[in-house]
């Protein structure tokens, strides 16, 4: 494991984006969500995804600029075309503009067609909450994951995001719709375990607890409940978006075609509702409610959703971020490719 600061983090793996000619601006908007998941400790969705994006580029799958076009807009509503571009900076133009018009209309729903993968929903999410409203983010993916009682993906890990502004940290709920982020699996098979079952089957839909043959297979979903979520998220980001959705969308790692992801972010303006102070003494009783309640055995502690999340920020910020000697080597190497000799 290499120890870096989130700075230089920041710094260096924007230089290669430049260097792979993405305008600055974009690379910052990239780089900060990647950096931020590793910061929360998601790492899945951190800078490993890095050398991934720029062989997509390289590949001409993806654009190197986002140019955003507004398909539809009428009052509370707007739905973007990202053209292929970044799904980081298509989504944070979206959530900026659901903000924009939840504080003029109370709600709003911005949707976005043929984008790319977001990183983390909750970075966009958060961007609501630190404005003082509700924010909900939703995003279809590539369909490694079966419905339930199927055995064949047609869904994607679809992830949910809700995060809620408070007196201290939002309250962020962010979640993938599997049982488990494939990442696990990836992990698990490196380091030659098995795997839970319930987590993954076989590519013939046989239970496993194998982690190579896990790989080679599709994700479960969090039971019927889970499934049920995804086939929902799937609907209202991909079908009534205008994106591609289930077991159409290419697959990140494996099709060679732009993956046109749809994504939805919906904005609440808790002053529609009543004065944003006293919502947060409300939620302060929310929250008191649930973290003062005894823990029960086998646990030390009652959190909130994105609690867990802060503590690592909190500690990554102080600490500096942990990367692993794979990721860091790989990092490495892109920075000589595209001649970047900024401190890591
Ligand atoms: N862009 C994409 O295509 C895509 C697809 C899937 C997932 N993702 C992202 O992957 C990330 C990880 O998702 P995940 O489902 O593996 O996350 P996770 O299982 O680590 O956590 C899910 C949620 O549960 C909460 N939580 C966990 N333990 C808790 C506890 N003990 N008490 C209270 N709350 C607790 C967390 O705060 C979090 O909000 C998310 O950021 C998600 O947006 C992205």
């Amino acid at each position: 494991m290499y120890k870096v600061s989130a700075n230089n983090l920041r710094n260096y793996c924007k230089r290669i984006l430049v260097e792979a000619s993405l305008p600055e601006e974009e690379a910052e908007v990239i780089v900060d969500s990647l950096v931020e998941a590793n910061e929360i400790g998601v790492d899945s969705h951190g800078v490993t995804r890095l050398a991934d994006y720029i062989t997509r580029l390289n590949k001409g799958i993806i654009e190197n600029k986002t140019e955003l076009t507004v398909l539809r807009e009428a009052g509370s509503t707007i739905l973007y075309d990202a053209n292929n571009g970044w799904g980081q900076y298509a989504g944070k133009v979206a959530m900026e503009r659901a903000i924009e018009k939840a504080k003029k209309y109370g709600s709003s729903v911005s949707g976005v067609r043929n984008s790319n993968h977001f990183g983390t929903a909750s970075y966009f999410a958060k961007m609501a909450a630190n404005a003082g409203c509700l924010g909900i983010v939703m995003t279809n993916a590539s369909p490694l994951m079966v419905a339930w009682g199927s055995r064949k993906p047609t869904l994607g890990t679809n992830p949910f995001c809700a995060a809620v502004p408070t007196n201290q940290h939002p309250v962020v709920l962010d979640m993938a719709t599997s049982n488990v982020a494939r990442g696990k699996i990836n992990l698990a098979a490196k380091n030659k375990q098995s795997i839970p079952e319930g987590w993954a089957i076989t590519k013939d839909g046989e239970p496993t607890t194998d982690a190579e043959e896990a790989l080679k297979g599709f994700l479960l979903p969090v039971g019927a409940k889970g499934s049920g979520l995804a086939m929902m998220i799937d609907i209202m980001t991909g079908v009534m978006t205008g994106a591609l959705f289930g077991e159409d969308i290419p697959r990140m790692y494996d099709d060679a075609d732009p993956q046109q992801l749809g994504h939805l972010f919906m904005v609440f303006n808790i002053e529609n509702f009543m004065d944003l102070e006293a919502f947060k003494e409300r939620m302060d009783e929310r929250i008191r409610q649930t973290i003062e309640s005894p823990a029960a055995q086998g646990f030390d502690k009652v959190f909130m959703p994105g609690d867990i999340e802060q503590m690592r920020k909190e500690s990554a910020l102080k600490e500096g971020i942990l990367v692993s000697a794979a990721v860091y080597n790989e990092l490495k190497q892109l920075g000589e490719e595209y001649g970047v000799n900024a401190d890591l």
